[in-house]
């Protein structure tokens, strides 16, 4: 038996290209929800989406910005019109490029400063504020936002990653105070070090694996699938007691 009562929810995956955001629209899809992926990389949001119908699924792809507040209406709007409704959102995206020059804080260029932070964080405001109407229509719903270690670990590096991936805690807790009376739920999941595809094909994976292997406790690194399941938890009805929380996903790296 699956999760209950996502059979038939319409969910936006904000950021499903690739990664934790595919594995997640997947798992959506596998649960009977009516999945919208959206991404900037519009061919690989197809890629996942059709993946989602071979399976067996229902799923739509849809091109679009997070740092874009109209191509952010457009996201829900086009989501309105594909399924009806808007009753669960993933905020996944993160400009993962922009990261290279996030470098500590007597170095970083201001643009890239504010680039990380309108991605990653104003970006997840906007979706939030494009959601969550659609959710008060129908009665309520379930919001989940990607966080990271990064936000708890204390880096030498990646400043501007850390302060956005914290401070969606905080606005985390505040859609849950916000919004919790009317049946919507928030939470964060905050992943460790995840193998996606990308990661598993850098040249530096052994390396990288055995530097994270070294700071969790359980015997493994995580797979995008590990953090997809606890997302689905989150959105189904079995985590309707869960509300405001930030969930660490990472074999026990950060422990809190
Ligand atoms: N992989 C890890 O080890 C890890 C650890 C902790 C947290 N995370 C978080 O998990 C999330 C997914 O990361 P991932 O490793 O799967 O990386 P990923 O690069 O595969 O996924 C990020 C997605 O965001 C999309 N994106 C980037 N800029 C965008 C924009 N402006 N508008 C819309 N979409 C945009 C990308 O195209 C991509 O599909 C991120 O928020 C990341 O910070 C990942």
């Amino acid at each position: 038996m699956g999760l209950s009562g996502l059979t038939g929810k319409s969910a936006v995956v904000a950021g499903g290209a690739t990664g934790i955001g595919a594995a997640t629209a997947r798992r959506l899809g596998t649960e009977g929800c009516c999945v919208v992926v959206g991404d900037l990389d519009s061919t690989g949001a197809k890629q996942t989406a059709d993946s989602i119908v071979e399976a067996g699924g229902i799923a739509a792809a849809f091109g679009f910005d997070l740092a874009d507040p109209e191509s952010v209406g457009q996201l829900f709007e086009s989501a309105i019109e594909r399924f009806g409704a808007v009753d669960l959102l993933f905020n996944v995206g993160a400009d993962m490029r922009a990261l290279r020059g996030d470098s500590d804080i007597l170095d970083i260029e201001l643009d890239t400063w504010d680039r990380i932070m309108t991605v990653n964080l104003r970006g997840y405001l906007l979706t939030m504020r494009a959601a969550i109407p659609h959710m008060l229509a129908r009665g309520g719903g379930a919001i989940v936002n990607t966080s990271s270690a990064a936000a708890f670990q204390g880096e030498p590096r990646r400043p501007a990653y850390a302060a956005t991936k914290a401070a969606l805690g905080a606005l985390t807790r505040h859609v849950a105070s916000g919004w919790g009376k009317n049946g919507i739920r928030c939470n964060a999941v905050a992943p460790g070090f995840t193998a996606t595809e990308a990661i598993r094909s850098a040249p530096q994976w052994p390396d990288l694996e055995a530097g994270a292997l070294k700071r969790m406790r359980s015997p493994r690194v995580g797979e995008s699938g590990d953090v997809a399941a606890m997302v689905a938890f989150l959105m189904s009805d079995d985590g309707a007691w869960v509300n405001g929380q930030v969930i660490n996903v990472d074999g026990g790296t950060i422990l809190r």
